[in-house]
């Protein structure tokens, strides 16, 4: 075997061997780079006599053309390898799903909040909070029901006696709060008119049966400016049910009613139609109580530091748990509070769809049902 030959199995054997394209290269530069192997030979070319130059010119041309098809299918082989390497490393099961399934929902009552919030929110209501372990003053007193007065018997409450006393004690400061209403007297301590504020949040009351536990939710509502009526009260009202039930036509009613801390009060029903299993929100012969309103005592008002020969307003306070259960017909509020996934499960809601007057309050296909 000539000595070129023998040079370029010795190449050969060196592309056959390699497993990385990066040496690879390093064996095309020692063959066929400007100081390799196979162009230095091309280069003795020059001092050959005529004959030979020919003779060797063909075989060493021929065997530079044969290396460097090795070496292209070489490289071609190792990125083939490379790639298959690759996608099994990285392989994705484009069957799985995008995201894991949620597992958490939404409960009815928290759905509720927030529709609530994104209706009044969009009317230009404010967000107020108190506190759940309140004073009776704020609880009582200056809501126009000094201590003795009557219509502290309307609500069953939870007094908080100081821990030295075993003693039941009416007198004592505070009390889980049995209404949101403190919070108009918390908003107007601190706030002056115009007020336009809803406070949703816990109250606490000594009852219990299919439509009242003893921790519920309410949202008190209120409005304080220099000539808010009764009409104001009503309109914002019917706006508000109507977008809460997602109904065009709601018939309503207000019935008279007492609160120590309105003047006049009433008590408002929308309509439904109530069939053997089940409740229609809207059009029917039959009302559903939603709430208690009226105009602000001029009372409340003193207590709160605002003065009623300026300003007048209404208040209302519905229960959000009763709302629920209205609209997304739950029949017991007992189960509202029992902690059964299984129940969770068939009323709560996906915790990705989000309540706005935009995108829609309830996102009817979010049920998580
Ligand atoms: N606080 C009343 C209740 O708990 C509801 C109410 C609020 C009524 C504001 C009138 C005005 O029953």
């Amino acid at each position: 075997m000539s000595e070129i030959e023998v040079i370029k199995n010795e190449i050969e054997q060196h592309i056959a061997d390699v497993q990385d394209t990066k040496v690879l290269d390093d064996i095309r530069v020692a063959a066929l780079g400007k100081k390799g192997q196979i162009t230095e030979l091309l280069k003795t070319l020059g001092t050959m006599p005529l004959e030979e130059r020919i003779e060797f010119g063909k075989k060493i041309n021929a065997i530079k053309a044969e290396i460097e098809a090795s070496i292209v299918a070489k490289k071609q082989e190792l990125e083939v390898k490379m790639l298959n390497e690759r996608l099994k490393k990285e392989v994705i099961d484009v069957t799985l799903p995008c995201r894991p399934e949620t597992q958490g929902r939404i409960h009815p009552v928290s759905k509720v909040y927030e529709e609530i919030v994104a209706i009044f929110a969009e009317m230009g209501f404010e967000i107020a909070e108190g506190p759940d372990i309140e004073d009776q003053f704020h609880n009582f007193n200056a809501l126009n029901m000094p201590p003795n007065h009557p219509a502290r018997q309307m609500q069953d409450t939870f007094y908080i006696n100081d821990d030295t006393s075993h003693d039941f004690d009416m007198d004592c400061a505070y009390v889980v709060r049995t209404h949101t209403s403190g919070v108009q007297i918390r908003t107007m301590e601190k706030k002056h008119p115009p007020i336009r504020i809803i406070a949703p949040g816990r109250t606490y009351r000594s009852d219990y049966d299919a439509t009242h536990t003893p921790m519920f939710h309410q949202v008190e509502g209120l409005v304080i400016d220099k000539k808010t009526t009764m009409a104001d009260l009503r309109g914002c009202l019917y706006d508000f049910l109507k977008s809460f039930f997602e109904v065009d036509t709601l018939p309503v009613r207000y019935r008279p009613s007492y609160f120590p801390f309105t003047e006049p009060s009433a008590e408002m029903d929308i309509g439904c139609l109530k069939t053997k299993d089940e409740l229609k929100i809207g059009a029917g012969t039959d009302w559903l109580e939603v709430l208690g309103c009226g105009m602000v005592h001029p009372n409340v008002l003193k207590a709160g530091g605002i003065d009623p020969n300026e300003y007048q307003g209404f208040a209302f306070g519905m229960g959000i748990d009763r709302l629920a259960m209205l609209k997304y017909g739950i029949p017991d509020l007992r189960t509202f509070f029992e902690s059964d996934i299984r129940w969770i499960k068939n009323y709560g809601f996906t915790p990705l769809d989000f309540s706005s007057m935009t995108s829609g309050l309830s996102n009817n296909g979010g049920l998580a049902r």
